[in-house]
């Protein structure tokens, strides 16, 4: 059974009274849908505002989760500025993302260190979410797929797909406004699934995903969630993302 995932990515954004604030929030405005539906909810907060996220959701029903944005391949070394899986466990955190975009633009991560730290997260019993997706130019040049494939192939080496999130997320969607048309997002995202051994992983679309297109991407039926950055900062937009209308119909 495939299961929905919805994710915040607030990348370099909220200190620890930010993180505060929002939750104060956003809580009450998400209580009733974690309560009653299985959809898993997912904030992927600074690796600063962590422990202190943690503690502050307690009592939050256990569907709602808090995760990292990266993580090292190695348990503990000399490797400056990095963050280790056990260090993530200690802090009792379940899911990391992995590969994201800008991870592989400006930290110089490829698809063999994303295969490692892949490898590193599930070791230690914490999800990854895996980002793949293309340029603006492998889609003018038709290497969507063919770069998407060759993500995944290199990336999943040796990973185990029954604890995994994948999160399509195409790069020229991301921050831009410029939404991926849901039929397309499908449509690649039914490409990917049919790459693996397991299709019943949950597989996200990112990039752009805001209040006003969320009931018609959560319709698609290879869509199992979102990975949601600019949005996910607000607490009403966040939940009405959340809160989204299940059985959706596009209007004519
Ligand atoms: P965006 O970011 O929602 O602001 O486009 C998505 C992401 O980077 O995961």
């Amino acid at each position: 059974m495939r299961k929905i995932a919805i994710a915040g990515n607030w990348k370099m954004y909220k200190t620890q009274k930010e993180a505060k604030d929002f939750f104060t929030d956003f809580l009450p405005l998400v209580k009733d849908k974690l309560e009653k539906s299985s959809d898993r909810v997912l904030i992927c907060a600074p690796f600063t505002d962590l422990s202190f996220l943690v503690s502050f959701t307690a009592n939050a029903p256990d569907n709602l989760a808090i995760g990292a944005q990266n993580l090292h391949w190695s348990d503990s070394g000399a490797f400056t500025g990095e963050i280790s899986a056990p260090m993530l466990v200690e802090l009792g955190l379940k899911f990391v993302i992995v590969g994201h975009s800008e991870r592989r633009q400006f930290f110089g991560d490829t698809d063999a260190t994303v295969n490692q730290r892949l490898k590193a997260a599930q070791k230690h019993g914490i999800t990854p979410i895996l980002c793949v997706g293309e340029t603006k130019q492998h889609r003018e040049q038709n290497e969507t797929e063919s770069h998407i494939f060759s993500q995944l192939e290199l990336g999943l080496d040796g990973v185990d797909q029954d604890n995994l999130i994948i999160a399509y997320e195409p790069i020229w969607a991301i921050g831009t406004g410029d939404t991926c048309a849901t039929k397309e997002a499908n449509r690649v995202i039914g490409l990917i699934r049919s790459q693996l051994q397991n299709p019943d992983v949950t597989i996200q679309y990112g990039g752009s995903v805001k209040p006003d297109n969320i009931d018609e991407i959560m319709a698609e039926s290879q869509i199992d969630g979102v990975l949601v950055g600019g949005a996910s900062l607000e607490p009403v937009s966040f939940a009405r993302i959340i809160n989204y209308t299940e059985n959706y119909t596009e209007k004519l």
